[in-house]
């Protein structure tokens, strides 16, 4: 049974090293946390994210471990590394945890046989060249493989993805990693090959794309609504014309979440970091938020001062406990601050969370 060493056992690595072990390898995954890491091994770590409890449970192959060294000693050729790469304020990413991994790597020294690093985190286009160029001399290639999936549905969406993209190191490295993937996968999805710089590019595009579809279709339908036209009516015909098709096509919050807003603005800073001009990134943004000024502006019409106005579920998507760039939040946190009372009906980890943050803002109410 072929090992595979995951660093970065979060949100994202930890689905994927149980998707892994269930497609038949032996998992080595590294974390942080001794307490995380044993509560793995114990199997008593509870997720809020669909399938995962039931998949650790009965997982026989996969170990966590709080040393990276062990991943190293290990068989594993090759290597994921999936650990968070926070927003700067500029808009690009910080690579910082992805650096102390890999220098912790370099300390350990040239491996004797080639191994592979496998990107799965977000990165700024251009980084993983140059990670690769400081790997060369310790025998480690470097490619990149992010992924296309959503929280509340991550282990379904690994093993349904409709495309999987690979920056290759080189052709042998691309064949490993599109070998693992569609072992994992129970579609048939289209294989997209390139370098590192392009796959880079392209998983921040396609999230700019989605979020550009999602801002349009806002839009529109502030314009149907402010005209007193029907928003679901024109984008239901728009959206059925088959060069568009209906996804991310529907009129309600704008994107959010821990991907979308942080994809759409690394592509910019990207952008400016080579002298190109993109304003899509920057339109598609700043509709987002007047989208949300308008949505404000209605209710506050649509709602007497007295009435109180119920939110259900304020996580940036609904069946996520994550309220990252909610828009629905930010919306009840704007509602709330212009005086109205305002109701927030969601799971105790979402109210723990928003309570914290806004211990009086609110009317809280578990569901
Ligand atoms: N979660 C998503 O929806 C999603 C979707 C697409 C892409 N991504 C990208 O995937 C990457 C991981 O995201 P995530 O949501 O899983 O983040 P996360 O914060 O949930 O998980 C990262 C994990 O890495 C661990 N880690 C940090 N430094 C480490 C080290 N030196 N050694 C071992 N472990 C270490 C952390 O303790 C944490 O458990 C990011 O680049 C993110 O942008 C995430």
């Amino acid at each position: 049974m072929e090992t595979i060493g995951i660093i970065g056992i979060g949100k994202l690595g930890l689905c994927f090293a149980l998707n892994l072990e269930r497609a038949g390898y032996a998992v080595l995954g590294a974390d942080v946390s001794d307490a995380y890491v044993n509560a793995l091994n114990e199997k008593s770590f509870f997720s809020y994210e669909p399938q995962v409890n039931e998949y650790l449970t009965e997982s026989k192959n996969f170990k966590a471990t709080n040393s990276l060294t062990q991943i190293l000693q290990s068989t594993a050729q090759k290597i994921f590394i999936m650990v968070a790469t926070p927003s700067l304020a500029d808009g690009s990413y910080d690579h910082s945890q992805i650096e102390r991994v890999t220098d912790e790597i370099i300390v350990a020294g040239k491996t004797e046989s080639k191994k592979h690093l496998v990107i799965g985190c977000t990165t700024m286009p251009g980084y993983c060249d140059k990670l690769a160029k400081k790997m060369e001399a310790y025998n480690y290639s470097v490619s990149y493989n992010p992924e296309f999936i959503a929280q509340g549905s991550i282990i379904h969406n690994q093993q349904n993805p409709s495309q999987i993209l690979i920056g290759e190191a080189d052709a042998n490295a691309g064949d490993a990693i599109e070998k693992i993937l569609k072992l994992l996968a129970v579609t048939n999805p289209v294989v997209c090959r390139m370098n590192r710089l392009s796959a880079e590019i392209t998983k921040l595009a396609t999230n700019c794309f989605i979020t550009t579809k999602i801002s349009f279709a806002n839009s529109i339908g502030d314009l149907a609504k402010q005209s007193g036209a029907d928003a679901e009516k024109i984008l239901n015909a728009i959206g059925s014309d088959a060069r568009i098709g209906n996804q991310f096509l529907q009129y309600g919050f704008g994107f959010g979440g821990p991907c979308f807003p942080r994809d759409n603005r690394a592509l910019k800073k990207f952008a400016e970091n080579v002298n190109a001009d993109l304003p899509i990134s920057e339109a598609t943004d700043k509709v987002n938020q007047q989208h949300l000024e308008f949505q404000f502006e209605t209710m506050l019409k649509e709602n007497s001062v007295d009435e109180k106005i119920i939110f259900e579920g304020v996580a940036y998507k609904e069946g996520t406990v994550y309220i990252d760039e909610s828009q629905k939040l930010l919306l009840a946190i704007k509602l709330a601050n212009a005086g109205r009372q305002v109701v927030i009906r969601d799971s105790k980890k979402v109210i723990d969370e928003v309570r914290g943050l806004y211990p009086d803002l609110f009317i809280f109410v578990e569901r």
